[in-house]
Formats: structure tokens, C-alpha cells, sequence
């Protein structure tokens, strides 16, 4: 077996010729990557929870308070809020209220999403 690189077995052949790496699928990717939020523009089969849409699409203004944004788990800001009751509290959420954009600007957000991360908020209080 001196001069391996000739043998012209099948097998040794298709050893010599198999690919040097192999692809990564979606499937490699789970857990690796949040494959539901990531450079995803189209709605995720199934539904992300509210405290991953909150993170996603909300927690840039309701974390800092950007813009007047009411901070989640500030009792003071939320309690005069839950007050109007959850429905209007998701209207405002869907469509807009003053500094608040329509959906957060989440355009890959379903309303379901949408009403998850509103309760995520109201639970927090
Ligand atoms: C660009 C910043 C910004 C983002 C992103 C954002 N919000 Fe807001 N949000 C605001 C501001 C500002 C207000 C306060 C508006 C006011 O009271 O005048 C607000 C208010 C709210 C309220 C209270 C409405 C009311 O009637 O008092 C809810 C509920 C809410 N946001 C939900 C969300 C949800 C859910 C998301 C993510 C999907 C989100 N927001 C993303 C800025 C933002």
C-alpha cells in the first residue's frame, strides 16, 4: 500500500473525493441561534412567548424609558395604565398612542405576540 493515492477501489475513491465539511441546516442552528427572532421577516410558525417578543421588540424603549416609554416593573408608571383596562391597553399596543409606534414596530409580530409581550408587562407590575 505504498502508493495508496492509486488505488482506484471505489471506496478508496470516494474517500479521496468526499466533501471537506459538511453545511449547516436550520435544525444545526437550534439552539445555537434563536432561529425565531433572527433574520426572520415573515411570522414564526409557532407563537413566541411574550417575555422573547418583549425582548425582541419592546424592551429597547421599556427598559430605558426612551421617549416616555413606561419601564416594565415601574409600578408608578403602569398602575394609572392597567387602570384604562387590558383591552384598551392592547389597542394602544397594536395601534399606536402618541410616542408609542404601532406594534412597537415589530412588523413580523402577530397580534397574538403582540398581546403576550402586553401582559408580560402587565404581569410584571
Ligand atoms: C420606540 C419606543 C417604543 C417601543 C419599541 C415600544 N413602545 Fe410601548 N410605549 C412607548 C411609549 C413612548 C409609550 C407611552 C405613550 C404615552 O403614554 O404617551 C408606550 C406605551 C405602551 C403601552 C401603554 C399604552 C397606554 O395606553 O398607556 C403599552 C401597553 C405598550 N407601550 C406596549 C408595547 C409593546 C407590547 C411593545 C413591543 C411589541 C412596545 N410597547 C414597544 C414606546 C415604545
Amino acid at each position: 500500500m505504498a502508493y495508496a493515492a492509486n488505488d482506484m477501489s471505489p471506496e478508496a475513491v470516494a474517500e479521496r473525493t468526499k466533501p471537506v465539511g459538511s453545511v449547516y441546516t436550520a435544525a444545526d442552528l437550534e439552539g445555537i441561534v434563536d432561529t425565531a427572532t433572527v433574520g426572520s421577516s415573515s411570522e414564526p410558525a409557532a407563537p413566541r412567548s411574550g417575555d422573547a417578543v418583549f425582548t425582541a421588540a419592546c424592551a429597547a424603549c421599556h427598559t430605558t424609558g426612551a421617549a416616555g416609554a413606561p419601564i416594565k416593573g415601574d409600578a408608578a408608571a403602569w398602575e394609572a395604565r392597567i387602570a384604562k383596562g387590558r383591552d384598551t391597553l392592547l389597542d394602544h399596543a397594536l395601534n399606536g398612542f402618541n410616542a408609542m409606534p404601532p406594534r412597537g414596530a415589530c412588523g413580523n409580530c402577530s397580534d397574538e405576540e403582540i398581546a403576550s409581550a402586553v401582559d408580560y408587562m402587565i404581569d410584571a407590575i
